[in-house]
């Protein structure tokens, strides 16, 4: 089997869309590791191909040319089968939290196991020390509807972790929530990285939140990696390509 000492190896991806008005090259040549237990930032302008590039990291987009090694496999040569196993090792958080309204805290974070068909003892097992990791115990009762914005990140964080993923992905994961409430959920998810070893790669067009909680930072720019350093290396360099908030 292929060996990696990095969690995660982005080899030469390429993602092209096909847009109305013809080819849009969303990816040009990505070349990226990243190592396991970091916290890596990719920052860039709408546009640049922040989320073309995290929804290649699990696959939701196949890219147009590349490899795509996590935990050591190329998960482009995966058949469906093996990539759904595979899938599990990724959980991921969203800008809008994706949450279904018509389940519960507890149940919203236990969908993945559901569906994965564990039993409901195996589920409380591990959904009860999840939700207590992200503050949640109280309110595992409520509805989406009944929550905050930042609590129902709580939520998504927890369901991200219900299979024990090795990687955490965030997109834009604070970009709806206050300045305070980013605060917090940045800690959160600081603290997922600490105690649970978990690798964690996160999408923001905010400077701000690169400098809270990331080791090390991409800045992408029109599908290519443009600077890539340690977060107080590349905020502190001069540079032709600062990175804007
Ligand atoms: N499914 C698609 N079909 C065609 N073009 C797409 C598709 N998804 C993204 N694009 C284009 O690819 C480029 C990169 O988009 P992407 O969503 O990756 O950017 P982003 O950095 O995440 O931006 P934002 O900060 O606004 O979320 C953009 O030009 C976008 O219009
Ligand atoms: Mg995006």
């Amino acid at each position: 089997m292929f060996f990696s000492a990095f969690m995660i190896d982005l080899r030469g991806i390429t993602q092209i869309y096909k847009g109305s008005k013809g080819p849009v090259e969303a990816l040009r040549g990505i070349d990226l590791s990243i190592g396991a237990g970091e916290v890596f930032g990719i920052i860039g302008r709408s546009g640049a191909g922040k989320s073309s590039l995290v929804r290649v990291i699990n696959l939701l987009n196949r890219p147009t040319s590349g490899e795509v090694i996590v935990a050591g496999r190329d998960l482009t040569k995966l058949n469906d089968n093996e990539l759904r196993q595979a899938r599990r090792q990724i959980g991921m958080v969203f800008q809008h939290f994706n949450l279904l309204s018509s389940r519960t805290v507890y149940d919203n974070a236990a969908l993945p196991l559901e569906l994965a068909g564990m039993s409901k003892d195996e589920i409380r097992k591990r959904i009860d020390p999840l939700l207590d990791l992200v503050g949640l115990t109280q309110l595992a009762d409520r509805y989406p509807a009944q929550i905050s914005g930042g609590q129902k990140q709580r939520v998504g964080i927890a369901r991200a972790l219900a299979s024990n993923p090795k990687v955490l992905l965030s997109d834009e994961a604070t970009s709806a929530l206050d300045p305070e409430t980013t605060r917090s959920i940045l800690d959160l998810l600081r603290k997922v990285n600490n105690e649970l070893g978990v690798t964690v790669v996160l999408i923001t067009h905010q400077m701000q939140v690169v400098k809270q909680i990331a080791d090390r930072v991409a800045v992408i720019e029109a599908g290519r990696i443009v600077e890539m350093g340690r977060v107080i290396d590349v905020f502190t360099r001069p540079s032709r390509t600062s990175p804007r908030a």
